[in-house]
């Protein structure tokens, strides 16, 4: 069994983020209580925890040093907030992307905590000073973004509010490392953190060269999975630039004029609309019919694609 010393994590809301982190902070031998609206969303929940981590377990992927029915142990279905925090070290919010909805758990979990747990949201775009606004314990308050799917994909953006304590940014750093992910910290809030900035640079060019007429959607796709996603995977685009020439500085030297002359060239922002959204739909449908059954086929793909490059990726770390 896992050691109790490991803490306990409360998870506000059940969804797909709210089972991902569950069985993280799982594998990590912490007691997880799950807590959602009704006890239908509960049971569900629970059902695909297990489902899953029995999955995993068989193909070889389960996280962390405990079997599959021990971090099943470990998590609980709770209907009552009070009693899914009381205890917990750190509390990670997983309702709808809603800033009144995030704003209202937070104001209540604002009355009921003390003054030493982790009040952690998992929003993907709202800002943390809208949803910790006016909060007391604003000092303990951070985003932990995820990456869907989170338990193949690491990374965790901490993102304080202006008034978070260091001390909050560095003990959820701590805990995002002791479960196995990869955290960033973004040191001031800005629209998109870090990561859907990247993501969003790379979809606007993406999309002004097929409205272009320059590629095709699907060659498009390819640019990304055969070449630059090929070396993504391991090294970042900073760290490219390194190994793509003698260094940092040698690269500055011999290609920043290129690629400023390439950078004035880019259009503007894109309205994702009219006939290039139709263009790039039929494409898309092509590869991928656009029916609920294709699109779960065509994710569980990815996510075993996710799951074996993760495994890829560890192996290669330890090299
Ligand atoms: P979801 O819709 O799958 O789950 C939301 C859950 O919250 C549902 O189980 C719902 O019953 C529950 N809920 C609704 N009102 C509640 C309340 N008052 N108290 C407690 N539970 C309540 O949503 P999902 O996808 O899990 O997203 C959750 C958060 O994670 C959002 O902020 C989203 O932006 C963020 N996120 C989502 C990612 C994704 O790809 N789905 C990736 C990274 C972050």
């Amino acid at each position: 069994m896992a050691s109790p010393a490991a803490g306990e994590v409360a998870i506000i809301g059940s969804g797909l983020i709210g089972q991902s982190w569950a069985m993280l902070f799982a594998s990590g031998g912490f007691k997880v209580k799950l807590y959602d609206i009704g006890q239908q969303q509960v049971t569900n929940a629970l059902e695909k925890i297990r489902k899953e981590m029995k999955f995993l377990e068989q193909s070889g992927s389960l996280k962390g040093s405990l079997g599959a029915e021990e971090q099943l142990s470990l998590i609980s279905g709770c209907l009552n907030i009070q009693e899914a925090v009381e205890g917990a070290m750190h509390i990670q919010e997983c309702v709808p992307e809603n800033l009144e909805l995030k704003k209202k758990i937070f104001t209540q979990l604002d009355q009921i905590v003390d003054d030493k747990v982790v009040l952690s949201s998992s929003t993907s775009c709202l800002l943390p000073s809208k949803v910790f606004a006016g909060l007391a314990h604003v000092k303990q308050c951070i985003v932990a973004h995820p990456v869907n799917p989170p338990y193949y994909v690491p990374l965790v953006e901490l993102v304080p509010h202006p008034k978070t304590a260091p001390m909050t940014v560095d003990r959820t750093y701590a805990l995002m490392q002791k479960i196995g992910q990869s955290p960033v910290r973004v040191m001031k809030e800005i629209d998109g953190f870090a990561l859907n900035r990247l993501q969003y640079a790379v979809i606007s060019e993406a999309w002004r060269l097929v409205e272009e007429g320059i590629v095709s959607p699907s060659d498009l796709d390819l640019v990304m999975s055969d070449g630059l996603g090929m070396r993504y995977a391991f090294i970042g685009p900073l760290e490219t630039m390194h190994l793509n020439a003698e260094g940092m500085l040698s690269y500055c030297d011999r290609y920043s004029e290129g690629m400023q002359h390439v950078l004035k060239t880019f259009g503007p922002i894109p309205d994702f609309s009219g006939a290039t959204v139709e263009k790039v739909n039929q494409a898309m449908c092509v590869k991928v019919p656009s029916d609920p059954e294709h699109l779960a086929a065509r994710r569980q793909w990815r996510d075993e694609c996710l799951l074996r490059l993760a495994k890829l990726k560890r192996q290669m770390q330890s090299q």
